[in-house]
């Protein structure tokens, strides 16, 4: 049977930006021989509004059973009045905590044709290549006990606590010696063993991993501090970088910025292997719905297709069939195609969500 692949394109421009990449699987059935059995359903709003929930146990069953899920983003001012366990987002969050999906991996790559799109220096960001893998369903966001309580002296007191256990670190430390060995075999580690028990926990257990089951692969540690000014002074020193869920959060969306727009940048989340091997999986684009340009074919549906590339790469094995379709995204932009929050002042004229489709499409028939 041909592997499946589930659809839930959601709200705003969701749905915009996923219609191209339905062009683009479709090509790759017709041209390379690699057919899916795409189904597609709801989630967030367009849920809500067709069944009273941001996502049905039927959606929820399906995603459990698929090979890999690629959803397009949540949300809208329309839904902004929900009551908490109704909201869009839920259903996101739904599937992320029932798939327990643990690594999420944000790529920043930046394309020559948009280094000078950068706030940093061309030199600093062309042919940056980074993965940042962050842990995502344990640490201090969710560690017990939380909440806000009475500090007995008439005030109060706000409490988080960060609790990582060792198969939570080793599971993500995992994750991402995987990923070094397909792509320049290196990891960074980063916390703050130098003032938290579980920084100090973190790095003995990504140490264990290493040095019991990745020997080959070349990992170092570094404070998270530390890494940030790295990230932003020389990024390309980096190969994969694994770090902890609040660290992740902060350092991926720096490092994303590096290359430019919003537009452009893709994620996966990965849980544990299931009977193919595999991993369990969820794409999705970094942004959210965009309700200020939704419904205007104004959409860049690249963040999406990249975010189709990784699951060609990571779910499906086909990384040469992911390459080629990175290519075809490459080749686009260094002719100069743009959607427009890819344009500067310089007077270019912008294509539309599915001009930019076209010229992705063009590219891959010319190879
Ligand atoms: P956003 O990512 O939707 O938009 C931020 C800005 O970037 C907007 O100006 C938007 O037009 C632009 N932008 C985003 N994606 C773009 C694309 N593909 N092409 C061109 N321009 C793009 O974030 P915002 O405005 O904070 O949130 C809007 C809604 O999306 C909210 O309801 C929020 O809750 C939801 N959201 C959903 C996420 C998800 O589904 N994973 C993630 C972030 C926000
Ligand atoms: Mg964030």
């Amino acid at each position: 049977p041909n592997p499946s692949l589930l659809i839930l394109p959601g709200d705003g421009i969701g749905p915009e930006v996923m219609a191209e990449v339905r062009r683009i699987i479709d090509w790759f059935g017709a041209n390379r021989d690699l057919a899916f059995d795409v189904s597609e359903g709801l989630v967030g709003g367009a849920s809500y509004d067709a069944h009273g929930t941001p996502l049905t146990d039927e959606t929820m069953a399906e995603a459990q059973e698929a090979d890999a899920v690629l959803l397009g983003a949540v949300g809208g001012p329309q839904y902004d009045d929900l009551d908490f366990p109704v909201k869009p987002e839920r259903g996101l969050l739904r599937l992320r905590k029932e798939m327990d999906l643990y690594a999420n991996l944000r790529p920043a790559q930046c394309f020559d044709a948009l280094a000078d799109f950068s706030s940093l220096k061309r030199d600093v960001v062309a042919g940056l290549d980074l993965m940042i893998v962050r842990e995502l369903t344990s640490g201090i966001y969710f560690g017990e006990p939380r909440g806000i309580m009475d500090d007995n002296e008439g005030g109060r007191v706000g409490i988080n606590t960060q609790r990582y256990t060792t198969e939570e670190i080793r599971r993500v430390a995992r994750s991402a010696f995987e990923l070094a060995r397909r792509r320049g075999n290196k990891v960074c580690s980063m916390e703050k063993a130098n003032v938290m028990e579980s920084g100090i926990l973190w790095r003995e257990e990504v140490q264990w991993v290493h040095d019991n089951e990745y020997p080959d692969v070349d990992l170092s540690h570094m404070y998270a501090d530390a890494g940030a000014m790295q990230i932003v002074r020389w990024p390309k020193q980096f190969d994969v970088i694994v770090t902890d869920n609040l660290f992740g959060d902060l350092l991926s969306d720096a490092a994303a910025m590096l290359t430019g727009s919003l537009g452009m940048l893709p994620s996966a989340s990965l849980g544990a292997p299931m009977a193919n091997g595999r991993p369990k999986a969820l794409y999705e684009p970094v942004h959210g719905s965009a309700p200020d340009i939704a419904g205007q074919g104004k959409a860049n549906p690249i963040a999406c297709i990249l975010s189709f590339a990784m699951a060609l790469r990571y779910s499906f094995d086909k990384g040469d069939e992911a390459d080629r379709l990175e290519k075809a995204v490459e080749q686009v932009l260094a002719d100069g195609v743009r959607t427009g929050d890819l344009i500067g002042e310089d007077g270019t004229k912008p294509v539309s969500t599915s001009g930019m489709g076209d010229a992705i499409l063009a590219a891959l028939d010319k190879g």
